[in-house]
């Protein structure tokens, strides 16, 4: 059983990811400042403290509970801001990370499972469903600090003896997932066309995203665990399937029953036109591939929003 320390664990990935390994009966202690985290995905079963992982007080909760495991999912994660605040961006993500590796590495901690970005670190790519072996052209801030953490996780994995798997994930959706505000858009339409209102899609809507179920994010982060590598390495956690943003809302708005109607807007400058991520990497190293479909993952969504919808 071992001790787990989960960043980010109040959050739509982490706390899933939390429930699972309280579930296999995991010892696990949560990080998070609660900034877009909630109290409520705190799983009761789990320690939890609320501290920012930039601080000397997370440094010092890596040493009192030595962790034999990091899955360090606490972000700075919004595109937008990151343009607008680089150095708040850099701060969280990488120093926060730096944060912890140096603690980490103190106390004997073997392994670490970060949450990176394969719609971000690819961008624009020449070949789509895109494998790992791509260029890296980052085209935000938020994409620079995703890569740079893996290469400062190549620098412990190589350097410190740690095992450290970076998986960059797609478009990740499921319960939990934020409906209010920058969130997915999984989530922003399903929230929409369950009260009735119509959607707005940017541009012609036939650009394409690579959308992964939660469970499916989750189940790749144990494997990781269970079968990463010595050293470093770089897995897309995805499902090489190009779904545009049109095709999305079609399937939405059949489950929800909504507004089959959208508003349309003009493209986003800057927004990426294709992104799919091919898993082969990850089913050869880890023995991990995606299970749920998309149609049964929205169908499923859709209904759990229903049920735990407000209500009026
Ligand atoms: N959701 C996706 O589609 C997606 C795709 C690719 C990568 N990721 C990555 O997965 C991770 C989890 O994303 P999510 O969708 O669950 O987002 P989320 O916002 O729900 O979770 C992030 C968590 O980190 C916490 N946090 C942020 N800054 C912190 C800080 N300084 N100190 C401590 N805690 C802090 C937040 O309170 C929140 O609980 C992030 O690293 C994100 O970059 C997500």
């Amino acid at each position: 059983m071992p001790r787990a320390m989960v960043t980010g664990g109040a959050g739509f990935i982490g706390s899933h990811l939390v429930d699972a390994l309280v579930r296999r009966g995991d010892p696990v202690l949560i990080v998070d400042n609660l900034i877009t985290g909630k109290r409520e995905n705190v799983n009761p079963d789990a320690d939890f403290e609320e501290t920012d992982i930039r601080t000397p007080a997370a440094a010092e909760l890596v040493r009192r509970f030595q962790p034999e495991i990091i899955f360090h999912h606490a972000a700075q994660m919004d595109v937008r801001k990151s343009v607008a605040d680089p150095l708040y961006d850099a701060d969280v993500n990488i120093r926060g990370l730096i944060n912890l590796l140096e603690a980490g590495t103190e106390v004997g901690t073997r392994q670490v499972v970060f949450a990176s970005s394969g719609g971000t670190v690819y961008g624009e790519a020449d070949e789509v469903p895109t494998t790992e072996s791509a260029p890296l052209r980052p085209e935000s801030p938020y994409g620079v600090s995703k890569l740079s953490s893996e290469y400062y996780l190549g620098y412990y994995g190589r350097g410190k003896g740690l095992s450290c798997v970076s998986l960059r994930y797609g478009n990740v959706y499921g319960p939990r997932q934020d409906p209010h505000g920058e969130a997915g858009v999984v989530a922003i339409f399903t929230g929409l066309l369950l009260e009735g209102r119509r959607c707005k899609i940017f541009g012609d809507g036939e650009q394409t995203r690579d959308y992964v179920h939660v469970h499916d994010v989750v189940s790749a982060n144990l494997a990781a665990m269970e079968r990463g590598p010595e050293g470093a390495i770089s897995l897309n956690v995805g499902t090489a399937m190009p779904t545009s943003v049109n095709t999305l809302h079609a399937m939405l708005a059949d489950f929800a029953g909504g507004d089959p109607d959208v508003e349309r807007a003009p493209a986003r400058e800057g927004e990426l036109q294709r992104s799919a991520l091919d898993f082969s990497k990850a089913r050869e190293v880890l023995g991990w591939r995606p299970e749920v479909q998309l149609c049964d993952g929205l169908r499923s969504y859709v209904e759990h929003m229903r049920a735990h919808r407000a209500p009026g």
